[in-house]
C-alpha cells in the first residue's frame, strides 16, 4: 500500500496539488513567525483578532481550571456542562434565535444539520455550487437526493425547486462565501425558501463576527434575523475558539439533539474552547468598533491590490481571492510571497474549481494600514515572479 500512496503522491506533486502543513509558532496574531521568520498573516480566519486576545485567553485558561481540559463524553451522555448551556444561550441571543444547539466544529454542524433536516422522508437538498465542502460531505451523508444549483442564481434554484414539487425540501447556502468573500442573496433565498415551503440553512461562519449590527451576521445585516431556519455559525474563525452551533427555533434545536449524528456521536465542546468563545462574545460586545475596522481594512486592502492591477472578483468581505488560474502558478505565487515576509495560503482543487486556483487572503481587524500597503507590493511583485500578469486578469486555461 505504501508504495502505491507515494505513486499518488507523486502524481499530485506534478500537478501542483501536493499539500503540506506549515507550522506556526506562538499565537495567531497579525503576524506570526512561520518557519522561524516573521511574516505578515494574511491568510487566518481570526478575523477579528480575538485568538490572542488577553481576555480570551485568560478565559480559556480560568475554564480549564475550573471545568477541567475536556467535557468527557457526548452532549447527551454527560458532556453538557453548565458552560454548554450558557453559551447556547448567549449564541441564541447572538442571533436572536430561540435556541441554539452546540456541536464540536462547523464541520460537525453542517453534517449533523443538514442529515437530521434531509435525512429522512424523501428529502431533497438544494445546495449552491460553491457552498463549502462540510456543506458538500453533509449532503452526501445525509442519504438525500441532492441538486446543485449555480452560484447564488435563484432562478435556477426556483427551477430546481418546481421540478420537485410536493418533495420536504432544505435549500443550503454559505452566507459569505468562504473562497470568494461575496453574499449570498439572502432576501431572495428566504422568499424561494416561502414560495416553495423548503427550509433554509445558512452558513454563517464567515459572517458571523464579520457583518451585520454588532457582527451578528450577513443574515442580521439583511434584516432577517428570525427568518431562516438554521444559522449555522462556528466559534474557530472571528470568535476565536474552537466549536459551532446551530441557530433556530426550540422544537428545531430538539429534533438537532434527537437526531444530528455529528452531535449525539461526539464529544462535547472542551469547556476552554466553551469559555473562551463566551469571553469572544463580551469582547465583540464592548468593542464593536473591532467589526467596522474589519471592514474597513478589507476595503483598503482591495483598494492597495487594485493599485497593483490586480482584480478581486467579487468580493465586498474581508475575504478577498486573486485568482490566477493554474495551481503551480498560484504556489509559485504564495512561495515569492511568503520571501517578501507575507504568508497568503495557495488554495487549489478541490477546494476550489479546476482553473481557479488562487490566493485566499484573509484580513483582520487588527491589520495596520501599513501592513496591508505593504502586502500589496509584495503580491504584485510575488505575481510577476511567478508569471502571473495581474493587469491581465486570471489566466484560467483549464475548463472548470
Ligand atoms: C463556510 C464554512 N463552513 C464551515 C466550516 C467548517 O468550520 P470549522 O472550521 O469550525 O470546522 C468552514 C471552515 O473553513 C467554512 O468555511
Amino acid at each position: 500500500m505504501t508504495a502505491d500512496l507515494q505513486a499518488r503522491l507523486d502524481e499530485l506533486r506534478e500537478l501542483g496539488l501536493y499539500r503540506r502543513t506549515r507550522v506556526v509558532s506562538g499565537p495567531q496574531g497579525p503576524r506570526v513567525v512561520l518557519d522561524g521568520r516573521s511574516v505578515l498573516l494574511l491568510c487566518s480566519n481570526n478575523y477579528l483578532g480575538l485568538a490572542d486576545h488577553p481576555r480570551v485567553r485568560e478565559a480559556a485558561a480560568d475554564a480549564a481550571m475550573r471545568w477541567g481540559a475536556g467535557a468527557g463524553a457526548s452532549r447527551l451522555v454527560s458532556g453538557t456542562m453548565t458552560i454548554h448551556r450558557r453559551l447556547e444561550e448567549r449564541l441564541a441571543d447572538f442571533k436572536g434565535t430561540e435556541a441554539a444547539v452546540l456541536f464540536g466544529s462547523g464541520y460537525l454542524a453542517n453534517l449533523g444539520v443538514i442529515g437530521a433536516l434531509a435525512g429522512e422522508r424523501d428529502g431533497l437538498v438544494l445546495s449552491d455550487e460553491l457552498n463549502h465542502a462540510s456543506i458538500v460531505d453533509g449532503c452526501r451523508l445525509a442519504r438525500a437526493q441532492t441538486a446543485v444549483y449555480r452560484h447564488n442564481d435563484v432562478e435556477h434554484l426556483g427551477a430546481l425547486l418546481r421540478a420537485e414539487a410536493g418533495r420536504p425540501a432544505v435549500i443550503v447556502t454559505d452566507s459569505v462565501f468562504s473562497m470568494d468573500g461575496d453574499v449570498a442573496p439572502l432576501a431572495e433565498l428566504v422568499d424561494a425558501a416561502r414560495a416553495h415551503g423548503a427550509a433554509l440553512v445558512v452558513d454563517e461562519a464567515h459572517g458571523s463576527g464579520c457583518c451585520g449590527p454588532g457582527g451578528r451576521g450577513a443574515v442580521a445585516e439583511a434584516g432577517l434575523e428570525g427568518q431562516v431556519d438554521v444559522v449555522v455559525g462556528t466559534l474557530g474563525k472571528a470568535l476565536g475558539s474552537y466549536g459551532a452551533y446551530a441557530a433556530c427555533s426550540a422544537t428545531t434545536a430538539r429534533w438537532l439533539v434527537n437526531r444530528a449524528r455529528s452531535l449525539i456521536f461526539s464529544t462535547a465542546p472542551p469547556p476552554p474552547a466553551v469559555a473562551a468563545a463566551l469571553a469572544a462574545l463580551d469582547v465583540l460586545e464592548a468593542e464593536p468598533e473591532r467589526v467596522r475596522r474589519l471592514r474597513d481594512n478589507a476595503d483598503a486592502l482591495r483598494t492597495e491590490l487594485a493599485r497593483e492591477g490586480f482584480d478581486t472578483a467579487g468580493s465586498t468581505t474581508q475575504i478577498v481571492p486573486l485568482v490566477v488560474g493554474e495551481a503551480s502558478t498560484a504556489m509559485a505565487m504564495c512561495e515569492a510571497a511568503l520571501e517578501r515576509g507575507v504568508f497568503a495560503q495557495a488554495i487549489r482543487p478541490p477546494t476550489v474549481p479546476a482553473g481557479t486556483s488562487r490566493l485566499r487572503l484573509a484580513v483582520m481587524a487588527t491589520h495596520t494600514r501599513d501592513e496591508l500597503r505593504a502586502a500589496a507590493g509584495a503580491l504584485g511583485h510575488a505575481a510577476l515572479k511567478a508569471g502571473f500578469r495581474p493587469a491581465a486578469g486570471p489566466q484560467v486555461t483549464q475548463a472548470a
